[in-house]
């Protein structure tokens, strides 16, 4: 589903530049990807980083795996071909919100490090952080926060992500977020010192 059915469509440019938006937020637009198992903390750190950003006057969106797939993925299932259609729109979703110049926060499983690369090349250079939600499939069948976990080991769910269907950790991910260990607050303080670290948070200020 990744190449171009259409044919005699333009690109067009637009007046006003991605760098003249970024300048208005004082913010470079960048993705900020978490990718773990279930339960593993993506959507709550992602939360915490959105509240910390917006405290210092960021502007900042999360995309989140369960209400996507209530609406723009509502079509999409769990084989790897859907997980990976799933990936490519938000990626293509995420990278127009980058290019506002809103950081981008996506929270999904994304279990495919092929998947997750194609979001980091569409991004470009300096415009994608891997953020790995580490947590062990212990902690987070423990924590089991839908019960998913549960009907998996039952069998009611099916190719579900650590029970039966794989998850493919990041070998090179910006940052690592142990929730196994950390607090919601140390690790999104560590996501944010990543991003004030990179410059992202003064980005056209003089
Ligand atoms: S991804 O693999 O395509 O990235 P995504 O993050 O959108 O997955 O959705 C994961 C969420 O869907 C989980 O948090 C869980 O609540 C639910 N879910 C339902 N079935 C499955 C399944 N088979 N594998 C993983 N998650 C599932």
């Amino acid at each position: 589903m990744n190449e171009q059915k259409a044919t005699n469509v333009v690109w067009h440019d637009h007046k006003v530049k991605r760098e003249e938006r970024e300048q208005l937020l004082k913010q470079k637009g960048v993705i900020l990807w978490f990718t773990g198992l279930s339960g593993s903390g993506k959507s709550t750190v992602a939360n915490e980083v959105a509240y910390k950003l917006h405290e210092k006057g960021k502007l900042a969106y999360i995309l989140d795996g369960d209400n996507i797939r209530h609406g723009l993925n509502k079509n999409l299932g769990f084989s790897p071909e859907d997980r990976k259609e799933n990936i490519r729109r938000i990626s293509e979703v995420a990278n127009l919100f980058a290019d506002a110049g809103i950081i981008a926060i996506t929270a999904f499983i994304s279990p495919y490090a092929k998947d997750r690369n194609f979001c980091r090349e569409l991004a470009g250079e300096g415009r994608f952080l891997e953020i790995f939600a580490k947590a062990s499939l212990e902690t987070c069948e423990k924590r089991d926060p839908k019960g998913m976990y549960k009907k998996a080991r039952a069998g009611e769910i099916k190719d579900f992500t650590g029970i039966d269907a794989p998850y493919e950790a990041p070998e090179n991910p910006e940052v690592i977020v142990d929730t196994d260990k950390e607090t919601v607050d140390e690790s999104a303080e560590k996501i944010l010192k990543k991003l004030e670290e990179l410059g992202l948070l003064k980005w056209g200020v003089p």
